[in-house]
C-alpha cells in the first residue's frame, strides 16, 4: 500500500506564481534547466509531508519576491480516499494588519493543527544535503531523528514543539536573570517533554541501528560497519525527576552562560566503527560524558570522503525502510538531483535498492535527459513513468 500525490498546485512558492501539476502514480522525473524550478516542486512536496523546506529554509524565504504569503496545496491518494491539504503562510492578502501566519487546511477543514497535518504524506527525502548529516555537526544528525521521529509519533513532535518553547523562555529568563522560581517552572516543562523525546529516541537509535547496519554493509560491498551511538548529559536519566535533577545540577553553570547546557537538545549522535567497541572508547569511564573521546572515534574524523557518502546513502534507505516497517505505508520518495551525483558504484547500489524496495511513488529531479534515460534503462522495474519538463 503506498498514497501517492495526485495533484500539487504552488501559489507565490518560491519562482512559481501561479503552478498546477498533475502527477502519476510511478516514477515522475522533473526536468529543466538550472534555476527552472525543480527543486522547488520536491520542496513543496516535502513542506505538505513534515510541514518545513528540505532545504532548511525558513518560511519567510520560500514567499516569493515580492508577495506576501505562499500557499502550497496538494492533493494525494490514500487507502481508497481522496485527501486535500494545504499550507499557507504569510499575511491575509485581504487583511493588512493580521500577523504572520503558517496555516493548515485538511480537507477543507480550516485552521487544523500541524500535528494533525504532519507524516499524513509520508515521504523520504535524497539529496546532496544529506551529507550534512554525517559530515555536519550533532544539530544536523538532531535534525534528522527529529523530522523522521515527528513523521511517525504525533506525540513525539507535540513534545518537541513543547521543548522548544520552554527552551526558549528559560533561555530569557537565564539572560534575564529571574528568580529561581521562574526558571524551575520551565524546568518543569522541559523535563515532562523531554523525557517524551529521550524515551523515543532510545526506543528508536538501536531499532534503526539494524537496516542502518545492513544498508552500509550493501552500499560499500561489506566494507564499511558505522554503529550508530546515542550520548549525552541525559544518559542517567529516566525519570522527570532524574530529569530535573540533571538542570538542577547544570543551572549554576547555565546561570553564567546564559544558556541551557544539559538536555535533548545537546544530546549527540556518533557513527563509531563497529570494529572500535564503544566500551573500548568508554574505557570502564560510561558516567563521565566524554565527548572527546567520542569524536576523536567518529566518521567525521576517521571516515573517508567515499564512506560518508555511503553512510549518509544508507541513512536514507534506512528511513524509507523502517518508516514502511513503522507506518505499513510505503513513504515517497524525492530525489534531488543526486542520480548525476552519485558515483557509479553507489549509483548501482541505488538503483538495486530501487529495483528490490518495492517503492512506490517517486520523484526524481535532472537537468540532464541523457542521464535520466540511462538511468530507466539500467532499472528493472519501471512501472508508469511520466516526465515533467519545467
Ligand atoms: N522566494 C523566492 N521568490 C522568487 N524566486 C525564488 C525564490 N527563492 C528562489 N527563487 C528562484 O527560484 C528559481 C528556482 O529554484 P530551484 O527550484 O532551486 O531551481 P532548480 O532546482 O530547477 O535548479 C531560482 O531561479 C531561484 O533563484
Ligand atoms: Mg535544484
Amino acid at each position: 500500500m503506498h498514497p501517492w500525490v495526485k495533484r500539487l498546485k504552488l501559489v507565490n512558492f518560491r519562482n512559481a506564481e501561479n503552478s498546477v501539476y498533475e502527477f502519476e502514480n510511478g516514477l515522475v522525473f522533473i526536468t529543466g534547466n538550472n534555476g527552472a524550478g525543480k527543486t522547488t516542486v520536491l520542496e513543496a512536496l516535502g513542506l505538505v509531508s513534515f510541514l518545513k523546506s528540505f532545504r532548511f529554509a525558513h518560511d519567510r524565504e520560500m514567499v516569493r519576491f515580492g508577495s506576501s504569503f505562499y500557499r502550497v496545496e496538494a492533493q494525494y491518494h490514500d487507502k481508497d480516499d481522496t485527501h486535500e491539504l494545504a499550507i499557507a503562510y504569510g499575511k491575509n492578502p485581504h487583511d493588512d494588519k493580521e500577523a504572520i501566519q503558517k496555516k493548515y487546511t485538511f480537507d477543507g477543514r480550516l485552521n487544523e493543527k500541524a500535528v494533525n497535518i504532519i507524516g499524513r504524506i509520508s515521504s523520504v527525502v535524497l539529496s546532496p544535503d544529506d551529507m550534512r548529516v554525517v559530515a555536519g555537526d550533532h544539530t544536523e544528525r538532531r535534525r534528522f531523528l527529529d523530522l523522521l521521529l515527528s513523521m511517525l509519533y504525533p506525540a513525539y513532535f507535540t513534545a518537541l514543539q513543547h521543548y522548544h518553547r520552554a527552551l526558549k523562555m528559560r533561555g530569557q529568563a537565564l539572560r534575564a536573570k529571574d528568580d529561581e522560581k521562574v526558571l524551575l517552572a520551565f524546568d518543569r516543562e522541559l523535563a515532562i517533554s523531554g523525557i517524551t523525546i529521550l524515551e523515543k529516541r532510545r526506543q528508536f537509535i538501536p531499532e534503526f541501528s539494524i537496516p542502518f547496519s545492513e544498508s552500509v554493509r550493501k552500499i560499500s560491498g561489506g566494507k564499511d560497519a558505522w554503529r550508530i551511538v546515542y550520548k549525552g548529559e541525559t544518559a542517567q536519566v529516566n525519570t522527570v525527576e532524574d530529569y530535573l535533577e540533571m538542570l538542577k545540577k547544570y543551572r549554576a553553570n547555565d546561570l553564567r552562560i546564559k544558556q541551557t547546557t544539559s538536555g535533548i537538545h545537546r544530546d549527540r549522535i556518533y557513527f563509531i566503527q563497529e570494529s572500535v567497541g564503544v566500551d573500548k572508547i568508554e574505557n570502564g569511564k560510561a558516567d563521565v560524558l566524554s565527548h572527546e573521546d567520542f569524536s576523536r572515534h567518529e566518521i567525521r574524523p576517521v571516515g573517508s570522503q567515499g564512506q560518508k557518502r555511503t553512510a549518509a546513502l544508507a541513512l536514507k534507505i534506512a528511513q524509507f525502510s523502517y518508516m514502511r516497517t513503522k507506518l505499513g505505508k510505503t513513504p515517497i520518495l524525492l530525489i534531488d538531483d543526486i542520480l548525476n551525483e552519485l558515483d557509479l558504484t553507489r549509483r548501482a547500489q541505488f538503483i538495486e535498492f530501487l529495483d528490490s524496495a518495492n517503492i512506490g511513488q517517486v520523484f526524481f529531479t535532472t537537468t540532464d535527459l541523457t542521464g535520466m534515460q540511462e538511468f530507466l534503462k539500467s532499472l528493472k522495474r519501471k512501472g508508469v513513468v511520466q516526465n515533467i519538463e519545467l
